[in-house]
């Protein structure tokens, strides 16, 4: 039997990557999407070749062939949504962040125990081959001890009916990307963070972030990140090690159709001994469909669990307690 996944909202990143990437699966199909307009749901459907379209989110909700559904709502709909899938017995994988608050989290992850579903956070980096090789490079000490993490990723707009630029959606730097440098250097890293500082620049208009930067302190050494809504597009993830420094190139928004790599410097500053090492080309959002699919066929772990999108908030909300109330925040 295929499993019939359901769309929560004609969202930009749904309709443009994450049902895209899912066609053409054995085990599962994209049956259906819903819209709080039901012209919209049905542009949408006809736009992807999707056989329902269902003009409330209450009504995908409710139909019993639909197995999954993935949630990319904006931000301070995901929590919500994601709990009332849950209790109709739907599996869930939820766009990031899951929720703007751990105690949010705790919510799903006691639903999820309840009502015997897999629910899991769209951290579709995590399913890209260079993230795992830079984890098992990172942990088997091929640079040396890893002591400094640095990360930048940044995008300029300034649309004011842009979700991320709605304070009360959970707009602004932090929760749409600043969570990616979090969670993969906890990935990489393999280790949570003891405390942390940051300083926020928000816009007078919007009221969101656009300029956040932050330090994170970790058991085995520092991670420096700063993300932007208003600089020119840029992304970059640096692992130094005592040995070497390994810069992912592509780390986010890894393309579709040309190879992400990743360069290993044996700490020549003039790089001529740097390594590249290219990953074949592939689609995140379809491996990651695929590993979440697959946990529900095979009851297994999902991705991204909800234990870790619990770890992940809870480092964020420290970040926003730091740029409060200054200083350090134990997270
Ligand atoms: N993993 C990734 O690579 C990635 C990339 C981009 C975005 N995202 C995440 O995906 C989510 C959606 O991002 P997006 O850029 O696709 O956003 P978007 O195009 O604005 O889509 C959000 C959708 O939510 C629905 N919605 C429900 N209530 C709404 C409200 N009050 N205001 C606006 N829309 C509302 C709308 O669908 P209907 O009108 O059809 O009901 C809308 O199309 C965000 O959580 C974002 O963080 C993830």
């Amino acid at each position: 039997m295929k499993l019939n996944w359901g769309i929560l909202g004609a969202a930009k990143i749904a309709i443009e990557k994450v049902v895209p990437a899912m066609a053409g699966s054995e085990q599962f199909q994209v049956l259906g999407i819903a819209s709080r307009e039901l012209a919209k749901a049905k542009a949408a459907a006809q736009k992807l070749h999707l056989k329902k379209a269902y003009g409330s989110y209450e009504e995908l909700i409710a139909d019993p062939d639909i197995h999954i559904v993935y949630n990319p709502l904006p931000n301070h709909l995901h929590a919500e949504y994601t709990l009332k899938c849950i209790e109709a017995g739907k599996h869930v994988l939820c766009e990031k962040p899951i929720a703007l608050s751990s105690a949010d989290v705790q919510r799903l992850i006691a639903a999820r125990d309840k009502y015997q579903v897999k629910v899991g956070e769209a951290f579709m980096v995590k399913s890209h081959p260079q993230w795992l090789k830079v984890r098992e490079f990172v942990q088997q000490g091929s640079l040396g001890k890893v002591k400094l993490v640095q990360g930048a990723f940044s995008y300029f707009n300034v649309i004011p009916e842009n979700i991320r630029n709605i304070e009360a959606y959970g707009g602004g730097a932090m929760w749409d990307i600043g969570c990616y440098p979090v969670t993969t250097t906890r990935f990489v890293l393999g280790e949570e963070p003891l405390r942390v500082m940051s300083l926020m620049q928000k816009d007078p208009a919007f009221g969101t972030d656009t300029l956040s930067s932050v330090i994170m302190q970790f058991p085995s050494g520092q991670a420096v990140f700063s993300v932007s809504t208003q600089l020119a597009p840029y992304q970059r993830m640096t692992f130094f090690g005592e040995k070497k420094q390994l810069e992912v190139q592509i780390p986010f928004n890894a393309p579709i159709d040309m190879a992400c790599e990743i360069k290993i410097n044996p700490g020549d500053i003039l790089q001529q001994q740097v390594e590249t090492l290219q990953f074949e080309v592939c689609d995140q959002y379809q491996l990651q469909a695929e590993a979440f699919t697959q946990a529900v066929l095979n009851n297994t772990e999902v991705p991204v669990t909800l234990e870790d999108a619990l770890a992940n908030t809870k480092v964020l909300e420290a970040i926003f307690q730091s740029a409060r109330e200054g200083g350090w925040v134990e997270v």
